[in-house]
């Protein structure tokens, strides 16, 4: 099927500006979404068999592959997802305010490298419209865990951060299984100096505090919370990071959003985030440094250049629970989830 994807629809696809053949991905899946028998069926297709549902943070997950931040901003076509065979979903970023993010072109393809440039900006529809658009489908009714990512509105300072997240999250928080902090995004100005000491410790704190009482009130387990981190940050930036999810208790760290550095690329290349395979090595160093700095009591979702089976059990193999692709979808086609999902499963084969 892969090859078939890259024979066939890749070369179409690649003709388009990629923004606008991303578009169009998210609209067939946005129909597909739409005819939800059919999603079933392909969703039982895809699945699969015989394996354990990995648990993390009180959650079930039918498999370790989950569609990353940034594909579905606005919750279009998340409800396909379990159709191509993806164990969870995370929709966003979402920020509080609706904004339209960069100028275009702000989406490059680097076909030699497998790898994007994004420089986006977070544009989504803000969060009471996702949120409305969310509460139509129930929780009860969800295939696989929902995350939302949250990020900052490009005109809130970063003073003001923490409320800005926080306001997100009470929109949008009967919606979703768990949810990500979004710290880590190179696009929107300032926004990864979150990650220091000056304002990682309030924002997480105010998070946490808030999940817990809105939780207490609904008599109701709180909300797991992660933290999305950065490829460019030093192993002693990430001790400090640690230490402090430590003492907020987040449930688990996404390693890693998209690099500013241009690892192995020759020449000028366009400003922004840098995924897909020249990001991988840096990720699995990132990962395994977590998990042993955490005697792998942190769950982490390990998330960069994952273009081959072995890519995923790489991260796997280093620390990581659960995987995450996006640029790996843009060159190895919709079946590429359910490659993975196979080629991992035995790490959670039931043995009978
Ligand atoms: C076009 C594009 C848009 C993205 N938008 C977001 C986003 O809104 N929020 C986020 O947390 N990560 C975003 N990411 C980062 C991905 O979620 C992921 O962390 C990163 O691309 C590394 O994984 P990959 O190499 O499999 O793509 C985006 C990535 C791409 C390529």
């Amino acid at each position: 099927m892969g090859a078939i994807y890259e024979k066939c629809f890749r070369p179409w696809l690649f003709r388009q500006d990629a923004e606008k053949a991303h578009e169009h991905a998210l609209t067939s899946l946005q129909t597909l979404a739409g005819v939800q028998p059919l999603c079933s069926l392909l969703a039982w297709a895809n699945r699969v068999n015989g394996a354990r549902p990995i648990e993390l943070f009180g959650l079930k997950f039918p498999n370790a592959v989950g569609l990353a931040a940034g594909f579905d901003k606005n919750a279009l076509a998340w409800r396909a997802a379990p159709a191509l065979g993806f164990g969870h979903v995370e929709i966003g970023t979402v920020t509080l305010h609706a904004q339209p993010g960069n100028a275009r072109p702000r989406m490059f393809r680097l076909p030699e490298e497998e790898a994007l440039i994004n420089r986006l900006g977070f544009p989504n529809d803000g969060a009471e419209a996702v949120a409305l658009r969310l509460a139509k489908f129930p929780s009860r009714r969800r295939a696989i865990p929902l995350g939302i990512n949250l990020g900052k509105s490009k005109t809130v300072p970063l003073e003001q951060a923490a409320n800005d997240y926080l306001a997100s999250f009470n929109l949008l928080a009967d919606h979703a299984d768990y949810f990500v902090i979004n710290v880590s995004s190179p696009n929107t100005p300032e926004l990864r100096r979150l990650q220091t000491q000056e304002f990682l410790p309030g924002l997480l704190k105010l998070m946490r505090k808030s999940a817990r009482d809105r939780a207490k009130k609904l008599g109701a387990r709180p909300a797991p919370l992660l933290l999305k981190i950065a490829p460019d940050l030093s192993f002693a930036e990430i001790d400090l990071i640690l230490a402090t999810v430590a003492e907020h208790e987040l449930e688990g760290l996404i390693a890693t959003n998209t690099t500013v550095s241009r690892p192995g690329l020759a020449g000028e290349t366009e400003g922004g985030g840098l995924s897909g395979r020249p990001l991988h090595p840096r990720v699995v160093e990132i990962i395994r440094f977590v998990s042993l700095a955490t005697k792998g009591k942190l769950p982490i979702i390990g998330c960069g250049g994952v273009l081959e089976p072995s890519d995923a059990h790489r991260l796997m193999d280093n620390g990581a629970s659960l995987i995450q692709i996006y640029t790996g979808l843009v060159y190895r086609g919709p079946f590429f989830a359910r490659e993975l999902a196979h080629a991992l499963s035995w790490r959670h084969r039931e043995w009978v």
